[in-house]
């Protein structure tokens, strides 16, 4: 867990304060960023992948925080549209199986077990959201349809301001982006970012020649907002996207096919690889052992030591039985000087 941290900490200390309550032109807080219209899990988790990013993978206290930073930031952005209040929950990366209370990320690495997590449906296999609100983790049935958060794969800072097609974030109706202001003084294209970056409502930019032209996010009834003419393309803040077509919904995928591990199979593969190591171990044990006892040299010594102690018992009994053999036979000499004599 310390390995995602450090990276976050280390963002935010470099950047500092003016980070927290301003956009920067590279914000780590540009590493998010909010989708609507809202979709399933597994939708948003396809339309993240699209991005080369990764639904959020929230698993610490100060990724919270960075998170909430965020969603301020939206919210502001987002202040007149309707679907402000769908800003309350939205999906990020996780699961969590009813059976066994279990929490884990796409990795299968278990979330921290210290998150609370409220359940809010029946079914086993679950997705989490976070609640901006009650800053709550909830577990809900994955086809429920809410805004997302996705997340860079990279802890590198990303540009705040980015260019897209006018029509992959603009809707006619019921959303759309109306001007806020414009500068007449002509200023350069980084004066008009800033310019935008410094104002929480300011979603996207316009420069040309002459015109600096902010604009806002708007809940349209009747009115229709216009661009200069011939927009194609337009630079806008990266914290937040409204798809004008929604994305098209992504089939579940299977649990066991997001944590392999949990399946019948991959279990009695498991066993099957311990079982293996352990016959693998026992042999090496056995030649371990061998290398132990079966050492023919020391037993050898054994051999020679038993011979020469042997050797040595023969020679004592050898000498005393010897000098008893000396003293019988001067015994039987002396008898016989002594009969010799009488
Ligand atoms: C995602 O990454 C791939 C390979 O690095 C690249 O070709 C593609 O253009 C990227 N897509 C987006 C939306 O950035
Ligand atoms: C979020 O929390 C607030 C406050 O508890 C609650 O009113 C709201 O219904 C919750 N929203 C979701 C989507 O869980
Ligand atoms: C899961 O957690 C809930 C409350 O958090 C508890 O009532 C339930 O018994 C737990 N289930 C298991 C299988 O541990
Ligand atoms: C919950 O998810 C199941 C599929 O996993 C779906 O059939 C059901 O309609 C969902 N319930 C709600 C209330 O969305
Ligand atoms: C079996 O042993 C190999 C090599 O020592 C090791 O990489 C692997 O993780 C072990 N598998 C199990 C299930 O213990």
């Amino acid at each position: 867990m310390m390995y995602d941290v450090v990276p976050v900490l280390l963002i935010l200390c470099t950047i500092g304060r003016k980070a927290l309550s301003n956009l920067q032109e590279s914000d780590p807080k540009c590493r998010y960023r909010v989708h609507f219209p809202k979709a399933s899990w597994h939708t948003a988790y396809d339309v993240c992948a699209g991005e080369n990013k990764t639904l959020a993978k929230i698993s610490s206290q100060i990724e919270i925080q960075l998170v909430d930073l965020v969603l301020l930031d939206v919210e502001k952005l987002i202040e007149e549209l309707e679907v402000k209040t769908d800003l309350q929950g939205v999906w990020i990366e996780g699961f969590r199986r009813s059976s066994n209370n279990e929490t884990m990320q796409q990795n299968c690495r278990s979330l921290d077990p210290t998150f609370n997590i409220v359940t809010a449906a029946e079914d086993d296999i679950l997705c989490l959201y976070y609640n901006y609100t009650d800053k709550k983790f909830y577990a809900d049935n994955c086809s429920t349809d809410r805004a997302f958060l996705c997340e860079s794969i990279t802890t590198d800072l990303e540009n705040c301001m980015m260019n897209n097609r006018i029509t992959s974030v603009v809707s006619d109706i019921p959303n759309g982006i109306c001007e806020l202001r414009r500068t007449r003084d002509p200023i350069t294209l980084e004066e008009c970012k800033t310019g935008c970056l410094d104002d929480s409502r300011c979603y996207a930019i316009e420069n040309s020649i002459e015109t600096c032209i902010q604009y806002i996010y708007k809940h349209l009834q009747t009115t229709q907002c216009y661009f200069l003419r011939g927009t194609v393309f337009i630079t806008h803040k990266g914290l937040f996207i409204y798809h004008p077509t929604p994305p098209s919904p992504a089939a579940a995928k299977p649990f066991k096919e997001w944590c392999p591990e949990i399946t019948q199979e991959i279990i009695q593969e498991k066993i099957e690889n311990i079982q293996k190591n352990l016959t693998v171990n026992k042999k090496e044990t056995n030649q371990y052992i061998r290398t132990l006892t079966s050492a023919p040299d020391e037993r050898q010594s054994a051999k020679n030591i038993g011979i020469v102690g042997v050797t040595v018992i023969s020679v004592v009994f050898g000498v005393i039985m010897l000098s008893d053999c000396i003293n019988v036979v001067r015994g039987i000499q002396n008898k016989c000087k002594r009969s010799d004599d009488s």
